[in-house]
């Protein structure tokens, strides 16, 4: 099986190689857990294995994004030469007159094109949490969020949604998702730590530990030789 490597230090070892090929995955922790930074390394591997990304941000403007990229010490310069793209979903949304409701149908009718137009093999989303508020009921949700994942595995395309909820069980996302990795930010007697858990990845087996991982000028580094209980 083809698989995809997110470049990112233990989670490659964690998964067999990375996530298999046309998945759509989800990222989910608290705020701080580094769940951006998860996504835009994954897109900046993809750019230096020759695989165009777009990640779409729906609640930060570009500008912002640009901010956090170099504050990670990550490379900006993709999205300005074409080996990337970043996006700014709520500007577009803007620039049409829009109001800033979101649905994952108006996200998939964008994304149907531009998917195939620029040949995209990866693509992240940050975040599908602001999406979810505008559903009236959790079964419009999940029949809206579940119709958009088909569409994702129906294009030769690997995805990672991000996610604010922190709750694991607690979000509908998980179920349609192959693949949930769980990212914390907890106390442990009175040491602040950043964890990570693949919770299920479909098409392969994966490590079930919980493991730290620190935030490194290259990245995430996650000790797979230590294991959090
Ligand atoms: N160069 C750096 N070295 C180490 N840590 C950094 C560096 N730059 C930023 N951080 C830390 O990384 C963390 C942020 O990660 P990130 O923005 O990916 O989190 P997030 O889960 O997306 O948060 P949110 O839910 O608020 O969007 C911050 O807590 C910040 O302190
Ligand atoms: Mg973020």
């Amino acid at each position: 099986m083809k698989r995809v490597k997110t470049g990112i230090k233990g989670i490659d070892d964690m998964s067999q190689g990375g996530f298999p090929d046309r998945t759509v995955s989800l990222i989910r922790g608290p705020t701080g857990s580094a769940k951006s930074l998860f996504g835009l390394q994954f897109i900046e591997k993809g750019v230096r294995s020759g695989e165009k990304g777009l990640f779409l941000s729906i609640e930060e403007g570009r500008e912002n994004m640009r901010r956090a990229v170099e504050s990670f010490d990550l490379d900006w310069k993709i999205y300005e030469n074409g080996h990337a793209y970043m996006i700014d979903y709520g500007e577009i949304r803007r620039g049409e007159g829009e109001d800033m409701l979101i649905h994952f149908t108006d996200i998939q009718e964008f994304l149907d094109n531009f998917l195939d137009n620029e040949n995209i093999k990866r693509l992240v989303i940050d975040s599908i949490s602001a999406i979810s508020l505008y559903y009236s009921s959790p079964e419009k949700l999940r029949k809206n969020l579940f119709e958009f994942c088909r569409f994702l595995k129906d294009k030769d395309v690997v995805t990672v949604l991000i996610s604010e909820n922190e709750k694991p069980g607690s979000g509908l996302e998980g179920f349609v998702t192959d693949s949930v990795l769980n990212l914390g930010y907890e106390n442990f007697n009175g040491e602040f730590r950043r964890t990570i858990k693949i919770t299920k990845m479909r098409f392969t087996k994966h490590d079930p530990y919980k493991h730290p991982f620190l935030i490194m000028n290259e990245g995430i580094d996650v000790s797979l030789d230590e294991i959090i209980r």
